[in-house]
């Protein structure tokens, strides 16, 4: 039986989103404790390719809606790697929450097109993995920046700046990451569009918000070389009000970020698109990350994961 598995996980953007569409650089970790897994088996007995998944189960050819993009990767994808087009079963399995800017989609294409080449063993570059998953992340998002399917793809937490070749940026910092879901969708699309349209219609306010997002990132970096983890989270704040001040954060995520600071987090910020999805908090130790997720969880967070910072 000819089968292939192909993997990838969660990640999250530690500083840059939103800026990053306008040429800025972004920080974004892979969070590896969150996991995307796909496994396609050939069954030339069957009549065409079948889908199993938590959203959708049944032909290929008959999923629509979310599952669009996917489904046109998947076609894409079959004829240019198998000759004689064998039907196949293809199961996703995925931890990631969706649209919660754990970059839920783009984990899942990453997935899909590793398990595919495995399947028919062909070789894979990095470059040629992030080209094919921009194909489905094109029709869900209209144009995203690939920042998540560079990262749900990586090693490595990674240096982004859209169109130039990924960097990976080592992060070990004796420090620890608590994510937390709100519970609400986020909206990236939308968001992303109101800042194009405050772009402009009011470009003198504007522009300096996202080039002081840019400037942060620059900072956010230095701190991590120099292991400087209050100053780090200082930063993160002050994005959070760049960010705010851009109309991508509301009154779910304020919420859950003012209760991580009155709980002595070092800097808090939603991550991703924004107008709910996940927010991150930053602690010094274990025990105080234990904390934080159990304020979180306690003001309404439906899910909290905690990284840590050392070895990345
Ligand atoms: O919501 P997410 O995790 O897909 O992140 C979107 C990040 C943005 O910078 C807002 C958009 C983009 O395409 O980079």
């Amino acid at each position: 039986m000819q089968t292939g598995v192909g993997q990838s996980h969660a990640k999250i953007i530690l500083i840059g989103e939103h800026a990053v569409v306008y040429g800025q650089p972004a920080i974004a970790l892979p969070i590896f404790a969150v996991q995307a897994r796909v496994t396609v088996t050939l069954e030339p007995a069957l009549q065409t390719p079948q889908i199993k998944s938590t959203y959708y189960n049944g032909p290929l050819e008959q999923a629509v809606g979310q599952m669009q993009g996917i489904r046109r990767l998947i076609e894409q994808l079959w004829h240019a790697l198998d000759p004689n087009l064998t039907p196949f079963e293809l199961t996703i399995e995925s931890n990631l929450p969706p649209e919660r800017g754990m970059g839920s989609s783009a984990a899942t294409a990453v997935a899909i097109i590793r398990a595919l080449f495995a399947t028919y063993h062909q070789e894979l570059s990095q470059q040629r993995l992030l080209k094919l998953a921009a194909l489905s992340e094109n029709l869900i998002h209209g144009n995203p920046s690939g920042i998540d399917a560079a990262t749900t793809g990586a090693t490595t937490p990674l240096w982004f700046v859209k169109g130039q070749p990924l960097q990976p940026l080592p992060i070990n910092l004796k420090g620890y990451l608590v994510i937390a879901d709100s519970g609400q969708k986020g909206q990236t699309g939308a968001a992303v569009k109101s800042v194009q349209n405050q772009m402009m219609s009011n470009p003198e306010q504007t522009q300096p918000l996202i080039d002081h997002l840019g400037y942060l990132t620059q900072q956010v970096a230095r701190n991590i070389a120099q292991n400087e983890l209050t100053v780090l989270g200082a930063n993160l704040n002050r994005a959070q009000l760049d960010l705010r001040a851009l109309g991508v954060s509301n009154a779910r995520v304020d919420h859950l970020i003012d209760v991580a600071n009155q709980t002595g987090s070092l800097g808090t910020k939603l991550t991703g698109g924004g107008r709910g999805g996940c927010i991150i908090a930053l602690a010094a130790t274990q025990s105080a990350a234990d904390d934080l997720a159990q304020a979180l969880s306690a003001a309404g967070a439906i899910k909290t994961w905690i990284q840590p910072l050392h070895a990345l």
